[in-house]
């Protein structure tokens, strides 16, 4: 029986991308997402690469959606081996511009859906004897984001929670589960970002390897975690920015 890794988000962007590299691995895929149509695209293509691939639509910040989710994944596959937590939006709201429901929900798609993905799937994984689990962050957790970004203070609240939430699990699910974060800088995905689209030969001077991410760049890294067995690695957030030092 082929492992199993369960990516959020995996309809399109950057999950898709790890989803991507994940089967190139042969694992079998769980992908959840809000967009249907999207999810079914990325399904057809990750059968056409030989791996068997669930979809679930679900939104990622529903706390009982993600037991259930991870119930039926044990009752059709019987086990988890890789999670990773890939969902999330960015709010551009400034300070006083934000209403308290936007931090609320800014909070729950990116850090309470970890919660939520990782004490729903964890149980699943020690059955299986343990595991790994990659959450994806952004450098904004480490910068706080720029006035000129699209991204702004409740999104890197959340993002930088997911460090610290890395750290501290780290230290309760090993030594069966290695879990890490990952902190990609600006990153063009399919649907493309205002800020890549309008901005983009700008932002390459100030990146060090004089381009913007692309999905795979984040990928590779993220099936490294998940997959490379045994590696040495928990607990970290790894920036994979091309290390861009002012935007
Ligand atoms: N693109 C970048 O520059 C960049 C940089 C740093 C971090 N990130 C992070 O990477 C992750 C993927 O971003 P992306 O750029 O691929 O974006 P994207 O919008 O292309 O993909 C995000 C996917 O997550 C899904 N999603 C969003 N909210 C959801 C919810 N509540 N429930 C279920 N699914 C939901 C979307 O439908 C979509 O398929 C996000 O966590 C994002 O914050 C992106």
């Amino acid at each position: 029986m082929s492992k199993v890794a369960v990516v959020t988000g995996g309809a399109r962007g950057i999950g898709r991308g790890c989803a991507h590299a994940l089967a190139e691995r042969g694992f079998d895929l769980v992908l959840v997402d809000l967009l249907a149509p999207e999810m079914a695209r990325t399904r057809g293509e990750l059968e056409g690469m030989g791996v068997r691939c669930l979809t679930f639509e679900a939104d990622v910040a529903d706390h009982a959606r993600a037991k259930a989710i991870a119930a039926e994944v044990e009752a059709q596959w019987g086990r988890c081996d890789v999670l990773v937590n890939n969902a999330g939006k960015a709010n551009p709201k400034g300070i006083l511009d934000c209403t308290e429901e936007e931090f609320d929900r800014t909070i729950a798609i990116n850090l309470k859906s970890c919660f939520n993905y990782i004490q729903a799937f964890v149980p699943l994984m020690r059955k299986g004897g343990g595991g790994r689990i990659v959450s994806m962050s952004s450098l904004n957790a480490h910068t706080g984001g720029v006035t000129s970004a699209v991204s702004k203070f409740s999104y890197a609240a959340a993002k930088a929670g997911i460090i610290g939430m890395t750290r501290s699990l780290a230290k309760e699910l090993g030594p069966e589960i290695a879990i890490n974060c990952v902190c990609p800088g600006i990153i063009e995905t399919e649907v493309g970002n205002s800020l890549t689209k309008s901005r983009g030969p700008e932002l390459a001077k100030k990146i060090a390897l004089g381009r913007v991410g692309k999905p795979a760049d984040v990928a590779r890294v993220v099936a490294f975690l998940a997959a490379e067995q045994p590696n040495f690695i928990t607990g970290q957030d790894i920036k994979i920015d091309g290390f861009q030092w002012e935007i």
